[in-house]
């Protein structure tokens, strides 16, 4: 079967995402995020005639607050996301309403977050903010992705941080910031499955330009917040704290959606499809023995410091 092209496809889909708009807005639960945010432990800075923010000052280890941060600038990135949302998907219809509604519950996201290192003092905010203008200055581009590529690397994508948000509130060790995150996290959840359920449908309706779709964001995957300043240090504190890492990968994001999406045991491949599937067997497979090696070295790591310690 040839390819769908972009309209053929939205238009074929556009009932799916109709369906799936209507379910996430009965399943969605309103939430206010000033209500996850110690207001009382906030304080004037400096400027003010406060005092400066210095490190001391937040109750939160390093790692804790590396993974606040890298969470927080990912998701302050909004507007370069919507961007790349909202060329895929268009203004019009159940894909329009989408986009909007998406970006809605992702704006909260980062307010909560930014607003809890605030008050905290989890965060250097000058640091921050000049992170930040950094970030958003590069602005994340994933160049004209086509429509199916986009919806197969949003579902990894949404899943992915829907568990870095979850871990990095249980490494907190706080409840106010668990508490939150798993809030998050659960928006993260419901965003994974509208665009998992349109992957579905195109693995039903064109499943060779699916499956290619889905073999090229296995293969290419990367994290949003990639373009970060320090994001490659900063991202393997996170792997070595197990907050993010390639076992987590493999596990908990890449592997769960193939099975969801039947892709080992799909019918009606061409020729092109079943390359596709064996590329990305090859991928995975390539992937969970790189995360064997890493856990691995963890571990070694681990007993050597508490070998030392002990000495
Ligand atoms: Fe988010
Ligand atoms: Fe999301």
């Amino acid at each position: 079967m040839a390819d769908l092209d972009t309209t053929a496809l939205l238009g074929a889909l556009e009932p799916v995402a109709e369906e799936n708009l209507d379910r996430h807005l009965k399943a969605a639960q309103d939430w206010m995020p000033h209500e996850y945010v110690p207001w009382s432990l906030g304080r004037d800075f400096k400027e003010l005639g406060g005092e400066p923010w210095s490190v001391e000052q937040s109750q939160l280890s390093p790692i804790a607050r590396t993974a606040l941060e890298v969470n927080l600038l990912t998701e302050d990135n909004l507007p370069s996301y919507h961007r790349e949302i909202e060329r895929a998907f268009g203004r019009d219809s159940a894909w329009g309403e989408w986009v909007n509604r998406w970006t809605a519950e992702e704006g909260r996201h980062a307010f909560c977050i930014r607003d809890y290192l605030l008050v905290t003092r989890g965060v250097d905010p000058d640091e921050l903010e000049q992170a930040r203008m950094d970030t958003m200055q590069t602005g994340y581009d994933s160049g004209d992705k086509p429509l199916l590529n986009v919806c197969a690397y949003v579902s990894f994508q949404e899943l992915a941080t829907r568990v870095s948000h979850r871990n990095t509130g249980r490494y907190t060790d706080e409840p106010i910031a668990e508490k939150m995150l798993t809030r998050v996290a659960k928006d993260e959840n419901l965003h994974m499955i509208f665009y998992r359920n349109i992957v579905q449908a195109a693995l039903e309706l064109t499943p060779s330009q699916t499956m290619r779709a889905i073999t090229d964001e296995v293969v290419d995957f990367q994290m949003p917040g990639a373009i970060i300043p320090g994001f490659g240090r900063k991202a393997v504190q996170m792997a070595m704290a197990g907050i993010y890492d390639l076992r987590i990968h493999h596990d908990d994001i890449v592997q769960p959606l193939l099975r969801q999406w039947g892709v080992w045991e799909l019918e009606g491949l061409d020729a092109e499809g079943e390359a596709a599937r064996d590329r990305l067997s090859d991928a995975v497979g390539a992937l969970d023995a790189e995360a064997t090696r890493f856990v691995e070295k963890r571990e070694e790591r681990a007993a050597k410091l508490a070998a030392r310690q002990n000495a």
